[in-house]
């Protein structure tokens, strides 16, 4: 029979499947090797890269930073592309705007003094679970990332005792005050983490993560920029949208030739189609969040048949995956021209009490009461953002705009004491979209770094040679799930799509050239 060319499919035009798709077709040389093509559920690429407009500004509803400079690919790709500047303004583009106003509720403001010793008591905790200041953890327990830093605090305030009591802030106690300032900065760790809850992530593998030195900044001309690069040295065509995968099937055990016995041709996965329509393969690259695997691991009707093998959905159902959303309000001009016009919106920090506290301003709504800050995306804007996390950042997703508008405008105007009005909203809803299911992954409780390998382990597992031997790499696996160090980001999703395509390029015995051709 006449020899075919291998035939791989990218599920995913996320910055994993472009990136394997980019590698694959410009680093063969010989561009015919393989059939390529990317089939991606959506109507648009990018996948939690989703850069958008709002209030005439430029905003990304997923991705939106570069997590350190020095040694990011994504950097690197931004800087070649002058992707870094831009004449029109974006979202952060003066970084994290400084010295933020931090008020506390009932309407009190919080100098330094008050802020400052518990958010140095904050970092260095988190510091210290990352591992930055020892090489390994002392505790054999299981222990999450909520837990320690309770601990923490509790240390702190054993070793400050006997301190006056603050007057002057109505019904906060200093205790209070700085319970609630410290849950300000928890809430801002659940948003960089995706667990809705920090009792759910693990605090030995918080040490594993690895974070790129250098400054963090966004992406002037929009994360988008990056994904269009990857893209547009495919040919028309490779890339196909709409193309929801709802069926992986494979061959884990091959008995006879394949080839006999399924009637495939001789390409052993064959994927079905939303739309009924199939497709087979010799090589699929999965690179769908980590949230869609979860769901295709449950119930009779899996994405993948025969199912995975246990240590596969072992992992995947104990690693963690997470909602965050980004809010964006635009505030009413018509504050303006009103006798106080507030006509720079600061970087609000907000300091609650807890939702069961009997102290609490019934009118702040529960979902507001973990969001950290609500900040303007640049020194002068009038658009507004906020990071929601978890059962609050599910709640947005449900709610019509005038309920998020009203409780966004009833918090700001309690703690500012202004009236302060929004016009327009728009909100990232990436728990409810079926091709997300959720923002990204992280490290759960009773779960380790090795989960993350299992992720990356490419099916059939080393299969037996010889007769009986299947074929190999039929499913392998990329996504920011699957990198053991560099998870939930960007550039996690980039090097996987690398080692991917590097995976099947060597395979092919056709590493050796590509990088001859670089040359
Ligand atoms: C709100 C938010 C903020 C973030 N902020 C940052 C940040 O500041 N910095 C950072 O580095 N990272 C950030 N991230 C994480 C980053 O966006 C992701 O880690 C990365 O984009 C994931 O890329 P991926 O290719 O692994 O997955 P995805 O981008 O999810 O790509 C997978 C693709 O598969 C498609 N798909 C799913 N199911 C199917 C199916 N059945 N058939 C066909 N196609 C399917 C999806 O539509 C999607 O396009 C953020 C994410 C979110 C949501
Ligand atoms: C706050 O303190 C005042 C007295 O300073 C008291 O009258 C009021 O009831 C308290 N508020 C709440 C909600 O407990
Ligand atoms: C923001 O604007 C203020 C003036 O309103 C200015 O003092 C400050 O330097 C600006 N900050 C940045 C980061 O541009
Ligand atoms: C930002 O606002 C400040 C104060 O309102 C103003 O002085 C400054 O010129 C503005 N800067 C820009 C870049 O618009
Ligand atoms: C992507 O952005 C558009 C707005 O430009 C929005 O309508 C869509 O819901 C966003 N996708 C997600 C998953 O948030």
């Amino acid at each position: 029979m006449v020899a075919k060319k291998p035939r791989i499919v990218i599920i995913g035009a996320g910055m994993a499947g472009l990136t394997a798709a980019n590698k694959l077709y410009t680093s063969t040389g010989f561009k015919d090797l393989f059939e390529l093509c990317v089939v991606e559920g959506g109507t648009r690429i990018g996948g939690r890269i989703n850069t958008s407009q709002f209030g005439g500004d430029r905003i990304e509803m997923g991705a939106t930073w570069i997590h350190g400079i020095v040694g990011s690919p994504i950097h690197k790709m931004a800087q070649e592309l002058h992707s870094l500047e831009s004449d029109q303004p974006w979202e952060c583009m003066d970084g994290y705007l400084d010295s933020p106003t931090t008020m506390a509720e009932g309407g009190f403001e919080l100098g330094p003094s008050t802020v400052d010793p518990v958010s140095t008591l904050f970092k260095k905790l988190m510091d210290f679970s990352q591992g930055k200041l020892i090489e390994d953890s002392v505790c054999s327990e299981e222990l999450s990332v909520g837990t320690f830093l309770r601990r923490g605090l509790d240390a702190y305030w054993a070793s400050v005792k006997d301190r006056e009591e603050i007057k002057g802030y109505g019904n906060w106690s200093r205790k209070l005050l700085e319970e609630a300032i410290f849950a300000m900065h928890e809430s801002t760790q659940r948003t960089y983490t995706s667990a809705g809850d920090l009792s759910t992530l693990d605090y030995d593998a918080e040490s594993e993560y690895i974070m790129f030195p250098g400054e963090e900044v966004t992406i002037a001309k929009g994360y988008l920029s990056i994904i269009e690069a990857l893209a547009s040295v495919l040919p028309a065509g490779l890339i196909q949208l709409g193309r929801e995968v709802t069926k992986i099937e494979w061959q884990p055990e091959c008995h006879r030739s394949v080839e006999v016995e399924n009637g495939y041709g001789s390409r052993p996965v064959k994927l079905h189609f939303c739309d009924g329509s199939t497709m087979s393969a010799d090589h699929v690259i999965v690179t769908v969040s980590l949230g869609v695997l979860k769901a295709g691991i449950c119930g009779d009707s899996g994405l993948f048949n025969p199912p995975l093998p246990s240590f596969k959905t072992e992992a995947i159902s104990r690693l963690g995956y997470g909602v965050v959303n980004k809010l964006f309000v635009q505030l009413s001009p018509s504050h303006d021209h009103e006798g106080k016009k507030l006509n720079k919106f600061p970087f609000l920090q907000m300091v609650f009490h807890r939702s069961d506290s009997e102290l609490r301003h019934q009118k702040i709504p529960w979902w507001m009461r973990r969001t950290a800050s609500v900040c303007p995306i640049y020194n002068n804007s009038s658009v507004l953002l906020s990071w929601f996390a978890g059962k609050e950042a599910l709640e947005l997703e449900k709610m019509k705009d005038e309920e998020i508008l009203n409780g966004v405008s009833v918090t700001v105007t309690s703690l500012l004491s202004n009236e302060v009005k929004f016009i327009k909203v728009l909100k990232s809803k990436w728990g409810t979209d079926p091709l997300f299911r959720g923002s990204y992954s992280y490290v759960g409780v009773g779960s380790s770094g090795e989960d993350l390998d299992s992720m990356a382990k490419p099916l059939p597992e080393s299969s037996k040679s010889g007769a009986n031997a299947c074929p190999p790499l039929q499913i392998l696996f990329a996504g920011e799930a699957t990198h053991r160090t560099h998870y939930s980001t960007t550039h996690g999703a980039y090097f996987s799509g690398l080692r991917e395509a590097n995976r099947l390029l060597q395979h092919y015995n056709c590493v050796g050239v590509s990088e001859l051709l670089q040359h």
